[in-house]
């Protein structure tokens, strides 16, 4: 196991590195949250210290209402559990719980400028997408990088197991941390680096071939979500765009072939992408068979975690003592911290 050590206050500490990481309560978790990231959550819990959450306050950045959220944060708690994460290896909580969390961000945002917040990509492909639909842009749209740094920082993490998707954000979060230390002269924050063991982060591309897999698509069947019927499942894979086929061997793909291929690596066993990888090379591919089978390892991989969710998500008592005693945890981490943060800020009042 890797060792640590960072200043902190005054104290050196040795300890296990410390992973963060959150997904929304915005729909239902899809295949893209499950490969990118929450895959991830579950492989590290053994060997760090490590906090998961409900990121509860970023889902009101554009959907406001909230007469869902329970249900969806409820949905989000089980299928975490269904995947494999343990309160027993790791603190897992709702966001909005951890009122430090509120507090640090109002300090970052006196130091963080509306001209960087501005540039991130993220915020831009939002403001096009809500100004299309005639929404206007809130603050808090704004910020939401600045809540994710805290969110991260909070509990002086180093490790993110996040999709590609979230790298601007992680940066953000990584000049927040230095300009933090860099303007009270104390190393209180180490950076935050995204993580997907050793590898590139992955981007899980959608069904239509249209950008990557996501909650909020328009079109339902570009994404195979954890609760998805077998019968969906192959459904939506059989439907996944496809071209004519290659006409020369080796040829290029095309990107919705490349899609098609990904999905196979990460669901397949090594044996069936290069047996298809072959067949693509040599132009005797039929994309049906290599749909079938594709759809065939995509419901051995989602139906056991589904079975699970429905059954986690029955036993209510469970799940509210998971997040009552996670809350506890997290908030005495964020309350030292914060405490720390106050001080280099000269907030020490008789
Ligand atoms: P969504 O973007 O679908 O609304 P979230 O924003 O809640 O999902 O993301 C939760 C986690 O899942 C994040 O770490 C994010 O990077 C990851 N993630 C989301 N979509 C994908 C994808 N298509 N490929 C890889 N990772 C993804
Ligand atoms: N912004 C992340 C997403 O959309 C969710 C998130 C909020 C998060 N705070 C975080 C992820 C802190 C990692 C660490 O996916």
């Amino acid at each position: 196991m890797e060792q640590s050590a960072y200043f902190c206050g005054m104290k050196t500490l040795d300890k296990k590195e410390i992973v963060v990481s959150g997904s929304r309560p915005t729909g239902l978790i899809h295949l893209g949250n499950y490969l990118g990231a929450i895959n991830n959550y579950v492989k590290m819990q053994d060997d760090f210290q490590s906090y998961f959450f409900i990121a509860d306050y970023h889902s009101l950045t554009t959907h406001y209402d909230a007469r869902n959220l329970p249900q969806l944060t409820n949905e989000v708690l089980a299928t975490y559990l269904a995947c494999g994460l343990d309160p027993e290896k790791c603190t897992i909580y709702i966001q909005s719980h951890i009122p430090q969390i509120p507090e640090l961000y109002l300090l970052f945002n006196m130091i963080a400028y509306k001209g960087e917040l501005e540039k991130i990509p993220t915020f831009k492909d939002k403001v096009r997408s809500q100004e299309q639909s005639g929404k206007s842009i809130s603050a808090g749209l704004l910020t939401y990088p600045v809540l994710m740094a805290v969110d991260i920082i909070i509990h002086r993490a180093v490790k993110v197991p996040v999709g590609k998707d979230q790298e601007s954000h992680i940066e953000m979060a990584r000049t927040l941390a230095n300009r933090f230390n860099n303007l009270f002269g104390e190393k209180l924050f180490p950076e935050p680096y995204g993580f997907n063991f050793g590898e590139e982060l992955l981007k899980i591309p959608s069904l239509d071939g249209t950008g990557k897999m996501s909650k909020s698509a328009e079109n339902p069947n570009s994404a195979i979500y954890m609760m998805d019927t077998d019968a969906q499942i192959r459904k939506k894979i059989m439907k996944a765009k496809t071209d004519l086929g290659p006409t020369e061997p080796n040829q290029q793909r095309p990107e919705e072939i490349n899609n098609l291929f990904d999905l196979l690596r990460l669901v397949s066993t090594p044996d069936t992408l290069a047996h298809f990888d072959e067949q693509y090379n040599n132009c005797t591919i039929r994309y049906g068979d290599l749909k079938k089978q594709l759809a065939e390892d995509m419901v051995n991989t989602v139906a056991p975690i589904r079975n699970r969710i429905e059954d986690i998500m029955r036993d209510t008592t469970y799940l509210h003592r998971v997040i009552t005693e996670g809350g506890e945890k997290a908030r005495a981490s964020a309350a030292a911290t914060l405490n720390e943060a106050k001080r280099m800020i000269g907030m020490r009042y008789v």
